[in-house]
């Protein structure tokens, strides 16, 4: 982008392991291409509020090792309003922010594109421990997300195995079975339950007895927080617990019951996401000066590329069944075409992994 002078950078809706890296990658990428960088406190409600810092090198060193964000984050329903709109422009336009860099999920890039439209520049980052998002393979803090259940639940299967006990262990992930599947098959649990796919209680229960009368001690099952029934009053009645109790009472195991919920947000970052982040952040600052604007940065097949983030959207809603009358409109056919593509490779890549749990995860 000509005259590109000042970008800012923030971090926004959860946090996630590897965001530090994103903005120390983006303030040092930006310092060497003579752009200063402001860091925006606190998310979109910092864009609106005037809430910003300077970034030097020396203010983003060390921060690679450091889990959650050193911009803070928050969830902020103003912004998605047209005064809150209105304020977060007003902000760029007064510090001469040319460009904004924002680090979170689709939420984030929602209010990104919001931006844009409204003639500020902007690029995504992808962002959070989820790895929901449609379009790419990959987004910061999946990995360390991981390796933190996996930690726990080699833990939990310690005393489970002492004891000859069942544990439920509940994970994060929204709608996406992705961190329940992948950590299932990785900590050997004998069932995981996913929202994306049909779960067979009875058979469940069964293959627990069986594994026990052949002499299995410890046994764990990892269940999404996606996976939940609304419950009489209108709140969300999650599986992981109930699943918990009736296999107790099916099978006369002792079964307790883990849900990990915040635990997974937090800790030191992986060399996954550490990397990941600075690609993605070195990528994020060389689309602007290229001139690029109201891209998202994704992973695709190992390489660090960018999609314009209302396809990226688009695409995700396409994959959620969640497309709105005339969404599409706006797309070639070609497009669309890329668009499935993306669908089938995210569902191809959750059944393979699903059928393989099933297979060897007995
Ligand atoms: P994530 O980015 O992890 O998906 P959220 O969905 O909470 O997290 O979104 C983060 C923030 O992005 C919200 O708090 C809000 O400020 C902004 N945002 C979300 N949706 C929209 C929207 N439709 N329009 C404008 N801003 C939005
Ligand atoms: O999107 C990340 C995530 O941790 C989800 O896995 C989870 O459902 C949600 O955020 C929890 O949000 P909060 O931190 O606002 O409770």
């Amino acid at each position: 982008m000509r005259n590109l002078r000042r970008i800012g950078v923030l971090t926004s809706g959860g946090d996630a392991p590897g965001m530090n890296a994103a903005v120390r990658a983006i303030t040092r990428k930006a310092l060497e291409e003579h752009v200063e960088v402001m860091g925006i406190i606190g998310g979109y409600s910092g864009l609106m509020n005037e809430n910003l810092i300077p970034l030097t090198s020396n203010s983003v060193s060390n921060i690679i090792t450091h889990g959650g964000t050193v911009l803070y984050s928050n969830r902020c329903p103003e912004f998605k309003t047209e005064e809150g709109m209105q304020k977060a422009i007003a902000t760029c336009k007064k510090y001469n922010i040319d460009a904004i860099v924002a680090i979170g999920g689709d939420g984030t890039f929602r209010g990104a594109t919001d931006l844009t439209l409204r003639g500020i520049p902007t690029i995504g980052v992808t962002g959070t421990i989820d790895n929901d998002i449609t379009a790419t393979d990959y987004t910061v803090g999946f990995d360390t997300a991981m390796n933190t259940i996996l930690q726990t639940v080699d833990r939990l299967r310690d005393t489970c195995e002492s004891h000859a006990r069942c544990n439920v262990v509940e994970v994060m992930g929204r709608d996406c079975g992705l961190l329940a599947l992948n950590t299932a098959i990785a900590s050997g649990a004998i069932a995981v339950c996913i929202p994306e796919m049909d779960f067979d209680e009875e058979d469940t229960i069964n293959q627990i007895v069986r594994a026990k009368e052949q002499g299995k001690r410890g046994m764990i099952a990892i269940v999404s927080e996606g996976v939940y029934r609304m419950g009489a009053e209108g709140y969300k009645i999650r599986y992981g617990e109930e699943l918990a109790r009736k296999i107790e009472e099916q099978t006369g195991i002792e079964t307790k019951f883990a849900r990990l919920a915040h635990v997974v947000r937090g800790g030191t970052p992986s060399l996954r996401d550490r990397l990941t982040a600075t690609k993605m952040g070195v990528k994020a600052v060389e689309l602007l000066l290229e001139g690029k604007s109201n891209k998202v940065v994704i992973e695709d097949d190992g390489e660090i590329t960018s999609l314009d983030i209302v396809f990226a959207l688009t695409t995700d809603r396409m994959y959620k069944g969640t497309l709105k009358d005339g969404d599409l409109d706006r797309f070639s056919e070609e497009e669309i075409e890329q668009m499935k593509a993306i669908c089938q490779k995210r569902r191809r890549e959750i059944e393979t992994l699903y059928q393989m749990s099933h297979e060897i995860c007995r």
